[in-house]
Parts: structure tokens; C-alpha cells; sequence
């Protein structure tokens, strides 16, 4: 069987939805739901009658909670999503993400090595490339960050890489995923953060709905086409789809996988604000501000080992993103 952690957030429950499409209809899922809502279940039952769900309120730090799932269930595989994700929240409460991300993962970690669980598929992000590589991203970069969050997927990364080498039956994949956006087509579930969103795809949904103004673009002066940052958006369907091929993957290969999930494009700021403006029918006000601390200017995947050891690429194109994030926001912001 298969266990999903943070199976109820957005990554986490489209993938529950791609799995069961994929015919692993029984999955555990453990959520704390401190970033989710437990209606999300009744929706992937809604999108996939035939799945059957095993639900558990439970933190990952909590080793007695995750003894019992795994006592309760024989997991195979788990695919680990649990964590925080807000940069400048990492920046502010870095022992908060220190905590939660790695710590969690090494108490799962422990549990899945007491029983026997061997197989890992783990969140990982393009922001391990740090600053300084030169674009489009390649696996075999050398990896870094600029900020708390970043740097618990570095070491999060690590973990699992040692844990491979001192047990070759381990089967990891570490997915670096690009910047996901859209929502399942039926529009039931999606991305729908709590405030004022940090990400520019939630914030332009909070733009067209009339609940913020105007969106501030992080500035003009790059050295991009536009003068906008350029970043590589995947739609969170092909993301989930990518999850399930590694899964198979894993199953025939012992040893870490290592791959981005992007689709080797890169949009400007005002691309996806023009694309989202055509998908919805509503104008995006936005105003030009100053660059964001951090941000760099450009990045994009090179996708080309995804495809050709998982036989996987993004299918979804920038109008499929817009129109599924649209018809989503419509329906529940
Ligand atoms: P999300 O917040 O929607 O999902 C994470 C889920 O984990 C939430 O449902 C939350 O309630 C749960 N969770 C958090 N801490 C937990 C804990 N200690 N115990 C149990 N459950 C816990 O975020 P998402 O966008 O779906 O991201 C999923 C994973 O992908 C994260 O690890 C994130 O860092 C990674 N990631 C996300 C992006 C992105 O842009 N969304 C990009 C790269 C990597
Ligand atoms: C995209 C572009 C902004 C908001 C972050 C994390 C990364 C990964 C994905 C998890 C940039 C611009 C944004 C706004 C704007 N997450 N922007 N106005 O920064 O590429 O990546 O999410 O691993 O680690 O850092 O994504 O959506 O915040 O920004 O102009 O209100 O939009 O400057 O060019 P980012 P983002």
C-alpha cells in the first residue's frame, strides 16, 4: 500500500487522484491538516469514485501516531509531501522549518526503516540550485540555497541520499519540482492558500476574483525578454503524473532517482499575467514595484531526464494551467 504525507494539500491530493487513475486505488494518507481541509477527501472521492482512502490526523514529528499507521497498514512506498513551503516565513522562523521539514522526515524515516518500508518518493525543488547555476538547471549541478526552506530541501536530500548508501535496497527518487500552478479540471480541488498568497499564481487568482486590488510585479528590470522574472510553471496534473512514473520507476530500480519535474519553459511575469487575463475574461491590474529580496532572474528545467528514464513529459500547456486554476478559482475563492 501506499502512504501519502500531506496528502491533503495541493500537490499531495492531485497526486492521490493520479495514483488511483494509475490503479493504486488503496492509499493511506497522514495530514495534519495545518495547511489543508479534510473536505479535500470527499473531493478526490468525487474526481475518483473507485479510490479507497485511509485517512489519519497525524504529525510527522509524532512517532506513536506514525507507528500506528504503519502497524495498522503494510506500507510499501511512501510518498512524502508533509512539509512547510513559505520562503519568507522560513526566513522569519527558520527553527519552525527546521523542525517540521527535517526533523518529521527523519522521525519517518525511522518508522519506515522499523518497518521495513524501503521506498521514498520525496518533495524536492528547483530551489536546491541555489543561486549561482547557470539556466536551464541540469540534476548533476551542484545544489544550495539562500534561505531556510531552500536549505531543507538541500538537506532533506542528503538524508536520503546517505540513507541509500548505507542500505542499498533503498529506492528514493527526489523530484524537484519547478513552479506548479493550474488545478484539476474539475475544478474540485486546487490551490487556495490562507492571506495574502506569496505566490504569484494564488495572488493573481485573489486579483481576479476582486478579494486583492492589484498584483505587484516584483520588478521590470531583469534581464529577461519582458524585464520580468522568468520562471519554468508546470500544471500540477502533469507534476502528479510525474509522481506516479516514478513510483514505477523505483519499483524496477534499486538506488536514488534524481530529476526535475519542469517543462523546460520559461514565462514572464506579464506572459502568465496575459495567459490568466484570456482564461478568465478579467482584467489583472498590476503595478510595477521593486525586485523581491532573493528572487533571481531566470530559471527553467532542462527536462530531458525526466523523459528519458521515466518516459515523462508536461503535457499541459500554459492555456491548459490558466483555464484549470480559473475554473477552480470561480468555483471556491
Ligand atoms: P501544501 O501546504 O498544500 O501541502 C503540504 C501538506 O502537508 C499540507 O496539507 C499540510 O497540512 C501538511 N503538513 C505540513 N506539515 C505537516 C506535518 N508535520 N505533519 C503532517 N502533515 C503536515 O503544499 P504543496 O504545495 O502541496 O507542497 C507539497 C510539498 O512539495 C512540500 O514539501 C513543498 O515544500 C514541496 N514543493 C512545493 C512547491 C510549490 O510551489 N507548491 C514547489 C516545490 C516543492
Ligand atoms: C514567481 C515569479 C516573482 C509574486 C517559489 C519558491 C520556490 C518554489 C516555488 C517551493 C517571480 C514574481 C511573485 C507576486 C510577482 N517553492 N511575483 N508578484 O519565487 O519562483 O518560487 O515557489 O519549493 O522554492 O521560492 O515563485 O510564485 O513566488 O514567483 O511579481 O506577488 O513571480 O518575482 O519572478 P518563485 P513565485
Amino acid at each position: 500500500m501506499i502512504l501519502v504525507t500531506g496528502g491533503c494539500g495541493y500537490i499531495g491530493s492531485h497526486t492521490v487522484v493520479e495514483l488511483c487513475n494509475a490503479g493504486y486505488e488503496e492509499i493511506v494518507i497522514v495530514d495534519d491538516l495545518r495547511n489543508a481541509s479534510i473536505d479535500v477527501l470527499d473531493r478526490i472521492k468525487q474526481i475518483v469514485p473507485s479510490v479507497s482512502l485511509h485517512f489519519y490526523q497525524v504529525d510527522i514529528n509524532d512517532e506513536e501516531g506514525l507507528e500506528k499507521v504503519f502497524s495498522t497498514h503494510n506500507i510499501e512506498t511512501v510518498v512524502h509531501f508533509a512539509g512547510l513551503k513559505a520562503v519568507g516565513e522560513s526566513v522569519r522562523e527558520p527553527l519552525l522549518y527546521y523542525q517540521n521539514n527535517i526533523s518529521g522526515t527523519l522521525v519517518l524515516l525511522k518508522v519506515m526503516a522499523r518497518h521495513g518500508c524501503k521506498e521514498i518518493i520525496f518533495s524536492s525543488s528547483a530551489t536546491v540550485y541555489g543561486p549561482k547555476n547557470p539556466i536551464p538547471y541540469l540534476e548533476e549541478m551542484d545544489t544550495s540555497a539562500t534561505n531556510p526552506y531552500g536549505w531543507t530541501k538541500v538537506m532533506q536530500e542528503q538524508i536520503l541520499r546517505d540513507i541509500a548508501v548505507a542500505d542499498p535496497e533503498m529506492r528514493v527518487a527526489l523530484l524537484r519540482y519547478f513552479n506548479p500552478i493550474g488545478a484539476h479540471e474539475s475544478g474540485l480541488i486546487g490551490e487556495n492558500p490562507n492571506g495574502i498568497p506569496n505566490n504569484l499564481l494564488p495572488y493573481i487568482c485573489k486579483v481576479a476574483v476582486g478579494k486583492l486590488e492589484k498584483l505587484s510585479v516584483f520588478g521590470n528590470d531583469y534581464d529577461t525578454p519582458d524585464g520580468t522574472g522568468v520562471r519554468d510553471y508546470i500544471h500540477v496534473v502533469d507534476l502528479a503524473i510525474g509522481h506516479v512514473k516514478a513510483l514505477q520507476y523505483i519499483r524496477k530500480n534499486a538506488g536514488v532517482l534524481t530529476v526535475n519535474l519542469g517543462t523546460g519553459i520559461g514565462y514572464s511575469v506579464l506572459d502568465i499575467v496575459k495567459a490568466y487575463e484570456k482564461a478568465s475574461g478579467r482584467t489583472i491590474p498590476y503595478v510595477i514595484v521593486d525586485r523581491r529580496p532573493g528572487d533571481i532572474a531566470c530559471n527553467y528545467a532542462n527536462a530531458e531526464k525526466a523523459k528519458e528514464l521515466l518516459g515523462w513529459t508536461a503535457e499541459r500547456n500554459l492555456d491548459d494551467m490558466c483555464r484549470d486554476s480559473w475554473r477552480f478559482t470561480e468555483k471556491n475563492l
